[in-house]
């Protein structure tokens, strides 16, 4: 079994990012779980914190580290980032080059609004993860415009995006357990 841990960027319920994640585990191929692990329960990044609070971060760290590839749903606030998951991935980095994230194949899609699909956070978003020793995914990409079109009830609906979904979730699938890890 491929396990892909899916991390939304998103915490409002009826989020369009997340939904990309949920449409995913709908579309993975046979042999291939998609897990959503949320990221509303960390405390913000602060290394003076230990004990109990740090609970919710050990948990993400374990869920990456059990992964054989994370997706990541970036939307894009002020074309950027935002803050949730930009806190998520600070805790995860630690120790530095020998995280979670270090040498994990990781999957960025994103989902707005608007026309732009989230393209400037996607592209910070990689920037990110290289800085970690992440392996990126580099195609094929999704970058879903106007969402809102495209979903109902929390699933996308529209044929078109589903069909880049599905070739997104078969591809990275078939990659991630097979990629070297350089720093392993
Ligand atoms: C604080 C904030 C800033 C935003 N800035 C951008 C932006 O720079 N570019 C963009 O395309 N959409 C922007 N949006 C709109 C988001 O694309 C839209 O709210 C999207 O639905 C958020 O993703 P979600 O549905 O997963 O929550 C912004 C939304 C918020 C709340």
């Amino acid at each position: 079994m491929t396990r892909l841990l899916a991390l939304s960027g998103s915490l409002r319920a009826a989020s369009t990012n997340t939904a990309l994640l949920t449409t995913l585990a709908e579309l993975a191929p046979t042999g291939v779980e998609v897990v959503q692990h949320g990221i509303g329960d960390l405390p913000l990044y602060n290394s003076d914190l230990t004990g109990p609070a740090l609970a919710p971060v050990e948990r993400l760290k374990a869920a990456i580290t059990a992964a054989d590839g994370v997706l990541i749903a970036v939307p894009e606030y002020n074309y950027g980032i935002p803050g949730p998951l930009k806190n998520a991935i600070d805790w995860a980095s630690r120790p530095a080059y020998a995280s979670p994230f270090a040498g994990k194949p990781v999957a960025i899609l994103g989902a707005s609004a608007g026309g732009s699909g989230a393209v400037r956070a996607q592209g910070q978003l990689k920037q990110v993860l290289l800085g970690m020793g992440s392996q990126v995914f580099a195609w094929p990409e999704v970058a879903v415009t106007f969402a809102g079109q495209k979903i109902t009830d929390g699933v996308v609906t529209d044929e078109t995006t589903r069909g880049f979904l599905e070739r997104f979730v078969v591809a990275f699938a078939a990659w991630a357990p097979a990629v070297p890890n350089p720093l392993g």
